[in-house]
C-alpha cells in the first residue's frame, strides 16, 4: 500500500468515500434545519405582529378594567375589525385554553411553546402561529398567541423537495451522478490507457511506447512493471527469432555439402535409389528451412502498415490462384472486388493469404471458391474447397508448426507442415483472427483482418 502521495489511488478513493458519506450525512442533518416550518425562535415580524395585537388588546382592557377572562374574548371578537385574518387565542398560564374552540394545530402550538420568555414560531400550510407573549389584567395572567395566514404564496425550493421524497432523491441523484461519474472517468483513465497499450501487445507491437501516467502512484507503477514486461517479452521473441533464424542458416550450409557429396557420388557411382532418396530428403530439408527462415522474418517483421483498396491488393493474387489451379484442372473462383480499403502489412497478408489458397488448391478435389464479407471494423475473406475434410478435434491442432494431419500422405506431397503456421502468425502481427471449419462438404479457412489500426 502506498501512503507516501495524496495522489494516489488508494488515498483518492479513501478521501471520495469519506467526502461522499460526509456529505451525505451532512445533508441529513442540514435539510430538515433549512424548513421554515419548523418549530423556531419567534422572528422580528412574529414579535412586532404579537406585540400589536397584545398592546391592542391591553388598551380595550385598559378601558374596562374589571372583564372577566369570557368577556374579554368577546370584547376581542368584536373589535376584529382591520385585522380580520389575525386571530388572537388565549390559554391561562397553567396551557388552558380560554377561546372556546381553537383548531388541532394550534392547540399542538401551544403545548410546543409554553414560555413567553422563549416564544416560538411554526409555519404550517396556510398558516403561521406565534406565540406566547404575557398579558396581565385585573391580577389575571394569560398567554397570547396569534395566527395568521401565511405571507409567502409558494413554498422555497427546500420545503418543497421535502415535501417531495421521490423528488429529493431524484435531485440527489441528477446532482451526485456527474461527479460520481467525472471521478469514476477520472479514476480509470490511466487503466483505459493500459488497456490500449496491453491489447497493442497482446497483438504483437511491442515497441509502442508508454504513456507518461503521472497522476497516480499505483497505476504509474503498474504501467512501469508493464514496461519491464513488454521489454523482457522483446528480448525472449527476439533471442528465440534469431536462434531460429541462425539454426537455419546453419544448416544450409552443411546441407548444400550434402547435397553437392551426393551429386558427386552419383556421378562416379551411377544413380541409385538410395541416392534418390537422399536426394529427396534433402530437398525437403532446404524447403523447411527456407519456410522457417519465412516464419523468423514474419515475427521480427518491422515494416509500416499501408492504407490499400482491396482490389488492387488481392487481383493479382487471385489471378496467380486461377492459373495455378487450372494447371492442376480445377476451379477458383472469387467475388468482384470493392474499392474498400483496409490498412495492412502488404507483405505480411499476401504471404498469409497465399499460403491458405496453395493449401486450398493442393487439397481440393476439385473447387475452390473464396467468399469476402466486410463489416464496417473488420474483413473476413472465407477461402474454401472440397476434399478431404478436416477432423473436428483437428481443426486447432493445424496451424502448430510442423503440424500435418497425415503424417505419411502428407510427407509424399511433401510441405513442411508451416504454411498454416506463417499465416496465422502473420494475421496475428495485424491484430486478426483465423480459423478452419467444415461447413457443409467443405473445408473453410477464415481470415480476418481488422480495417483500421
Ligand atoms: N484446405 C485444406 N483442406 C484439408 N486439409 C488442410 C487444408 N489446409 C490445411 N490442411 C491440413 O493442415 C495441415 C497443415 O497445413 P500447413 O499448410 O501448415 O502445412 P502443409 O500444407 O502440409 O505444408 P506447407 O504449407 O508447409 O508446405 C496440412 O498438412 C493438412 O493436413
Ligand atoms: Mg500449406
Amino acid at each position: 500500500m502506498q501512503w507516501k502521495s495524496t495522489n494516489s489511488l488508494f488515498a483518492k478513493i479513501f478521501a471520495a468515500f469519506w467526502l461522499l458519506i460526509a456529505l451525505l450525512i451532512s445533508a441529513l442533518i442540514l435539510l430538515p434545519q433549512l424548513d421554515s416550518r419548523q418549530l423556531q425562535p419567534i422572528k422580528t415580524a412574529g414579535s412586532e405582529l404579537i406585540l400589536y395585537q397584545s398592546s391592542k388588546l391591553t388598551s380595550l382592557l385598559d378601558k374596562n378594567p374589571l372583564l372577566g377572562s369570557r368577556s374579554i374574548l368577546r370584547l376581542l371578537a368584536n373589535n376584529n375589525d382591520s385585522d380580520q385574518h389575525t386571530e388572537v387565542f388565549l390559554t391561562d398560564t397553567t396551557g388552558h385554553l380560554i377561546n372556546a374552540t381553537a383548531p388541532r394545530k394550534i392547540r399542538q402550538f401551544m403545548l410546543d411553546s409554553q414560555s413567553p420568555q422563549k416564544p416560538l414560531q411554526k409555519i404550517n400550510t396556510y398558516k403561521t402561529y406565534y406565540g406566547p407573549r404575557l398579558l396581565v389584567h385585573n391580577q389575571h395572567e394569560y398567554l397570547i398567541y396569534i395566527s395568521t395566514p401565511n405571507q409567502k404564496k409558494s413554498l422555497e425550493l427546500v420545503e418543497w423537495l421535502l415535501d417531495n421524497p421521490l423528488l429529493l432523491i431524484f435531485t440527489g441523484i441528477l446532482v451526485t451522478m456527474p461527479i460520481c461519474a467525472f471521478f469514476a472517468w477520472h479514476l480509470t483513465l490511466p487503466l483505459r490507457q493500459l488497456r490500449i497499450i496491453s491489447t497493442k501487445v497482446a497483438r504483437g507491437e511491442l515497441d509502442i511506447p508508454f504513456p507518461e501516467i503521472k497522476n497516480s502512484d499505483e497505476f504509474t507503477m503498474l504501467a512501469k512493471s508493464m514496461q519491464l514486461m513488454v521489454r523482457s517479452l522483446k528480448n525472449m521473441l527476439n533471442n528465440q527469432q534469431r536462434l531460429l533464424s541462425d539454426i537455419s542458416h546453419e544448416l544450409r550450409s552443411p546441407l548444400t555439402r550434402l547435397t553437392l557429396a551426393v551429386a558427386i557420388t552419383k556421378k562416379h557411382t551411377g544413380d541409385t535409389k538410395e541416392l534418390q532418396r537422399i536426394e529427396l530428403e534433402a530437398e525437403r530439408m532446404e524447403q523447411m528451412i527456407a519456410e522457417m527462415l519465412n516464419l523468423s522474418q514474419i515475427q521480427l517483421h518491422q515494416a509500416k502498415k499501408e492504407d490499400l483498396a482491396l482490389d488492387d491488393f488481392l487481383e493479382d493474387l487471385f489471378l496467380d490462384a486461377q492459373f495455378e489451379a487450372n494447371e492442376y484442372s480445377k476451379t477458383f473462383s472469387y467475388p468482384t472486388l470493392s474499392k474498400v480499403s483496409i490498412n495492412i502489412y502488404p507483405e505480411l497478408a499476401y504471404r498469409a493469404i497465399e499460403n491458405i489458397i496453395r493449401n486450398a488448391i493442393k487439397y481440393a478435389k476439385q473447387q475452390i471458391s473464396v467468399k469476402i464479407h466486410i463489416t464496417p471494423h473488420t474483413i473476413t475473406l472465407t477461402i474454401s474447397n472440397d476434399g478431404p475434410l478436416i477432423p473436428e478435434k483437428e481443426l486447432d491442432n493445424i496451424f502448430r508448426p510442423f503440424y500435418r494431419l497425415n503424417e505419411s500422405r502428407e510427407r509424399e506431397t511433401g510441405g513442411a507442415g508451416l504454411g498454416l503456421s506463417i499465416a496465422e502468425n502473420a494475421i496475428f502481427k495485424h491484430g486478426g483472427k483465423i480459423w478452419a471449419d467444415n461447413l457443409g462438404n467443405q473445408v473453410s479457412m477464415h481470415l480476418q483482418f481488422p480495417r483500421f489500426n
